[in-house]
């Protein structure tokens, strides 16, 4: 992981000297250095086993347990941080390490006050791709060196397209790495919440919703505002249902259809119940990329990707957090290492308009890939589209899913009064939210929507949800006209009993609010999606400035361009990744056996 000793190493690297590890008083390497020496946490003391950790985190389990025994004595404390919402195993030393501070890797997302033993407080600083690959003699020397690893396919990015395409690459015959520079498995996939779009699903006709490729297309293009890529929409939308169909035969549960932002219909799936679903398919993936046997690498960050004479990728030049630079030989690589929204620098950069902006993104999401791409000859397109959520919760830090909207709430300003068509597509969402008062606004909804989602109890559980049975008292302590906010209720409510919205012309009015208690989460829109990246062609290939195909290098997911145009729609870019991940791996696999 990251924590702040992974940064001081890495930052050694880069000067070449390596940082010695501390043996303070307060860190846990000095406290368990006392108890008997540092074979306590290592086999040998001058060199973790690998990036994994994977010696030292049994040897922190085989005294204090694992994750779920650690989280059962943790039943009675409020937000236990090992009762994780994150999937895979997080490793002990995800949050607790060695020779620094400890950090709570929820604090990335979360900002909990936990009295965690030599603890700090959640802060990220590493060093970038052009600081890591400029003239070094650690790296130099790792170049010369033989490879520390051979395999036909490097996989960079473990989130929904990386894991995609490892599993898809194994399945045609390729041997795979996957490179993850996060202690965690799942990027920004394991935070998706709304659900995976695809139309003429199975799913969709047990329910009897009517949908066509062509109006997905349509909803995808109107949404990018028609500057999508029309050959990569119709990969999106062609492969839709199959991608489904893909998830659901390695074990995932996508039964719960509902609607995000600018879609015609119904064609948002979900785990049943409408449980979020990244964290959900990111399990999924990773536990039949265990069942496989993939080679995953935590704290491995990919630097280069390293190419022969003739421009054909021979291998990826990695900076291990423990074990420093080294390259894995390979013949193709797969980039796909997500987006670059919680990089305020370089999203400002591109769009002035969003400095200062918080972000729904994991910390990794900093747009490594564009660089080690660009490194590597990669054309980049569309990288000034940056897209802001509407829907950030201001007490929580945590992006409240449009399918809240979706099954039915409203949102308000501090009049008490509606100002937009709730689902529609998030620019021009937000936009309508900043034009408020305070730049945020609430969203309301009542027990029916509450029970019609299960995502929505998670922001109960983490304290973020003011809620009241009456809708006067409960806008008046948020601050909004309690008396106005109720005549708008009851106004919507006769929309919904009439099927038209007089107002804003909302085209899904699923549910009246007036059934038990309602709850008002405000709200304030938050970098969301970055829609540009690499230049790729419909078979996920890398395109270089001359427009031509670069041999074995392909990307997929987010880090790539063009799928999305100028904004995405909701539900849209599960659907890319797991399309364009699982081709970019399929071709990858192929390239590899020509
Ligand atoms: P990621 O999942 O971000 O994975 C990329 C991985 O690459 C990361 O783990 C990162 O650490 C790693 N990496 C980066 N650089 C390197 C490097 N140099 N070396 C090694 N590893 C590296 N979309 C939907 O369609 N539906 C939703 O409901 C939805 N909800 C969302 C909710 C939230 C809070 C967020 C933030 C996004 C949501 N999205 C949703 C968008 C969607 O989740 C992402 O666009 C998508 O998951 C990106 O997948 P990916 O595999 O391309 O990248
Ligand atoms: C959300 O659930 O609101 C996010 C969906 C997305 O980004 O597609």
């Amino acid at each position: 992981m990251k924590t702040p000793f992974t940064l001081s190493l890495a930052a050694g690297l880069v000067a070449g000297v390596l940082a010695a590890p501390t043996l303070a008083a307060d860190n846990l390497a000095g406290f368990h250095n006392d108890m008997g020496g540092c074979q306590n946490c290592h086999s040998d003391a001058n060199h973790p086993t690998d990036d994994n950790l994977t010696f030292e985190n049994e040897q922190c389990q085989s005294c204090h347990g694992d994750l779920a025994e650690v989280a059962e004595s943790e039943q009675n404390v409020e937000h236990s941080p090992h009762l994780s919402h994150l999937p895979g195993e997080p490793a002990c030393t995800s949050c607790h390490s060695g020779h620094e501070k400890s950090v709570v890797y929820c604090d990335s997302c979360h900002s909990f006050e936990y009295d965690m033993p030599f603890g700090g407080k959640w802060e990220r600083q590493e060093p970038s791709i052009d600081a890591l690959v400029k003239a070094n003699s650690d790296r130099e020397k790792a170049l010369k060196a033989a490879p520390r690893a051979t395999t036909d396919i490097v996989v960079i990015g473990s989130g929904g397209a990386g894991l995609s395409a490892a599993v898809a690459a194994h399945d045609k015959g390729a041997k795979v790495i996957v490179l993850e520079k996060e202690p965690l498995v799942g990027g920004n996939t394991k935070l998706a919440a709304g659900g995976m779009n695809a139309a003429m699903t199975q799913q969709q006709k047990a329910k009897g919703i009517e949908d066509s490729l062509a109006l997905m297309t349509e909803d995808t293009m109107k949404g990018g505002r028609n500057i999508n890529d029309p050959a990569l929409v119709e990969v999106l939308v062609g492969h839709s249902a199959a991608s489904v169909d893909w998830l659901t035969g390695l074990g995932a549960d996508l039964n719960d259809v509902g609607r995000m932002g600018g879609a015609s219909v119904n064609r948002t799936h979900r785990p049943t119940g409408g449980a979020g679903v990244g964290a959900h398919v990111v399990q999924v993936l990773y536990d039949n990329a265990n069942q496989r046997d993939i080679d995953i690498r935590f704290n491995s960050r990919a630097v280069e990707i390293i190419k022969d004479e003739a421009g054909q990728v021979k291998g990826v030049l990695v900076n291990g957090a423990h074990t420093g630079y080294y390259w894995i030989k390979a013949e193709a690589v797969v980039v796909a290492t997500g987006g670059f929204g919680r990089n305020n620098d370089r999203v400002s950069e591109l769009d002035p308009k969003l400095k200062g902006f918080a972000a729904t993104n994991h910390p990794g999401a900093t747009g490594d890939g564009l660089d080690v791409a660009k490194n590597a000859g990669a054309a980049m397109q569309d990288l000034e589209y940056i897209q802001a959520h509407p829907t950030l919760s201001v007490a929580g830090g945590v992006m409240v899913t449009e399918a809240v909207r979706g099954n039915g709430a409203i949102l308000v300003n501090r009049d008490g009064k509606r100002f937009v068509n709730e689902i529609t597509t998030r620019d021009k969402a937000s936009a309508a939210i900043l034009e408020q008062e305070g730049k945020t606004a609430f969203l309301i909804f009542d027990d029916s929507v509450r029970h019609s989602l299960k995502k929505i109890e998670r922001y109960i559980e983490l304290g973020v949800v003011p809620t009241n049975a009456s809708l006067k008292a409960l806008g008046e302590a948020q601050g909004i006209d309690g008396a106005e906010l109720e005549k708008t209720v009851a106004r919507y409510n006769e929309f919904v009993a009439s099927g038209q919205d007089a107002d804003f012309a909302r085209p899904n009015l699923p549910r009246s609010l007036n059934q038990g208690s309602f709850y008002a989460i405000e709200v304030t829109p938050a970098v969301h999606h970055t829609m540009g990246g690499v230049k790729i062609d419909n078979q996920s290939e890398v395109l270089g400035d001359d427009g031509k195909v670069i041999k074995g290098m392909f990307a997929a997911g987010e880090v790539s361009g063009g799928v999305h145009g100028a904004n995405r729609l909701g539900g849209n870019a599960i659907s890319d990744i797991v399309t364009f991940g699982r081709l970019a791996g399929e071709n990858a696999a192929k390239f590899v056996k020509q």
